[in-house]
Order: structure tokens, then sequence, then C-alpha cells
């Protein structure tokens, strides 16, 4: 990229994302480092710096360990490593469920030490005026309804919601609640596909699915499943690449070279005194 277009490129924010609203798809991955940023970035509109990297980069069992200051370094290597791409960083279990201030000092503490465009909060009628209370002091908010991660030690296990009338109704109230409040999109993660048609026909910011269906305004993946780093694959994934396959046969032919002493080669070596 030229010095002269490396400067003109203009990052996206919030505004760019809300008025896609029914229109082009919205693209996002997660990105957790720069370099990963880096590749994603010209090919996505939103990155996510997800809590899920508690799990897929640090092995936590679940999201409920990840702190602030892990998401804080997380979200400015993906800052550093992307130019265009809207940022976007989780905020941690127990960050912003208390009072609304304890809620807007972290996200303020993530929006000045990261320079993300925005924080994202798993959200329903009980953070609503949370929400709101960031949107109204100048953070741009992306909302998170249906399954919720941080949510898995009260409402069990990873699955799909909306099947009952019930939860159908539970998870419009979460959708409800986070538009009101002011929200410019929100994930909608795995719930059946009825519901997520409703829920992306009645409010008026982009929805954005993981295990979402095609009814979203946009969809989301886990960069590291979609890229074949786990050996399991959820029903929503697709699966566009086996890095976990490319990185066993890359270590499996360096071993084998290391130890047969075919690498490193004269090549590979400085002032070789073994040169052909
Ligand atoms: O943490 C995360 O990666 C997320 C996505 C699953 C949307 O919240």
């Amino acid at each position: 990229m030229s010095a002269q277009r490396e400067q003109s490129v203009r990052r996206l924010a919030a505004p760019d994302i809300a008025m896609r609203k029914g229109r082009l798809p919205i693209v996002c991955l997660t990105a957790y480092t720069a370099p990963i940023a880096e590749l994603l970035d010209e090919h996505c509109d939103l990155l996510l710096v997800g809590d899920s990297v508690g799990m897929v980069l640090h092995g936590l069992p679940n999201t409920v360990g990840v702190t602030l200051e892990m998401m804080i370094m997380h979200g400015q290597a993906v800052m550093r490593g992307s130019k265009r791409a809207m940022v976007v960083v989780d905020m941690p279990f127990g960050s912003y469920e208390g009072a609304p201030e304890t809620a807007y000092a972290n996200a303020a503490r993530i929006m000045k030490e990261t320079g993300a465009q925005a924080v994202k909060v798993e959200s329903g009628p009980a953070v609503a005026d949370t929400v709101r209370y960031l949107v109204e002091r100048g953070i741009p908010v992306m909302g998170h309804v249906g399954l919720r991660p941080q949510s898995v030690l009260v409402d069990g296990a990873f699955r799909a919601r909306g099947k009952t009338n019930i939860e159908r109704v539970r998870v419009v109230d979460e959708a409800m609640a986070t538009a009101e409040a002011g929200a410019f999109c929100m994930v909608i993660e795995g719930v059946a596909e009825p519901l997520a048609r409703e829920i992306t026909a009645r409010v008026d910011i982009p929805t954005i699915g993981i295990g979402g269906s095609p009814a979203c305004d946009g969809q989301i993946l886990v960069s590291d499943d979609m890229l074949g780093l786990f050996d399991w694959t959820p029903k929503f994934v697709r699966r566009y690449a086996d890095l976990r396959g490319e990185i066993s046969r890359a270590a499996q032919a360096y071993s084998e070279d290391v130890r047969a002493r075919r690498f490193p080669a004269a090549a590979e070596t400085y002032f070789a005194t073994t040169a052909k």
C-alpha cells in the first residue's frame, strides 16, 4: 500500500455500520492479534476483539475468566494491525453488569487505551440502562443477544435458543431492549432462523448473525473456527481453510528435517563452510 493511500484510508465507524441496515451485508470476523488483523482488515467491515479470546488463545474453559487487561492488550494489537475495519472490543464478564458508572469507567478505559471505535456487551433488559448511559456519553455500543456465552454458568450449555415460546419471548425482549437503549448494531448468536428473521425485521439497527441464519443483516464467525484451527466445528461454522492440518504437516516436516540434519541447509546458514 503506498504511503499516500495508507494515509487516505478512513476507518469505518458505528454510523457506517448502522446505515448498512437492510442493505449490503456486513462482513465481520473476530481478531485478537496484529498479524491476523492485518490479514483480515481489507476483507472485513468490522473486526471484533471478542472475549472468545480467552478460550481461543488462552485455553480457558469459557469466557468468564477473561479480564479487562486481556481485552485491552488484544484490542491494542488489533488496532495496530488494522487500518480500515471498525474495531469493536468486548467488555469482559464483571466489567459492566453492575453500576452504569463503573461500566462507563471500564468502557472509557477500553476506548482510550485501545483506540477502538466501540465496545460490545451481552445485552438485554438487565443492562439496557447501562447501554443507554454509555451511548449518551459518547461510547458506541454493539449488543449481543440470544446465546450469551458470559451467562453460561446460569443458562447451562452452549445450545441454540428460540425453540420454545418462552425462549423466543426472552430473546425478542433482549433484542428490543438493546435497540431501544441505543446500540448501533447487535450480534444474534445461536438462534432458530424464524426468531432471527423476526428480530431483524423488528429492530432498526443491523443484526449480525453467528449461528443466526442468513436472515441477519451481517455475519460474524470466530476466525479460528472458519480457518480450521480446531478439531471440532460447530454446525453454524463453514471451514474455509484447514490451518490445523497445515500447521501439523509443517511441524512434522520441520521435525523430520531437524532430526535428519536436513535443516538448516547451507542456504539457511551464515557464512557456511559446507556450501557447495
Ligand atoms: O467473543 C466473541 O468472539 C463473540 C462472537 C462469538 C460474536 O462474542
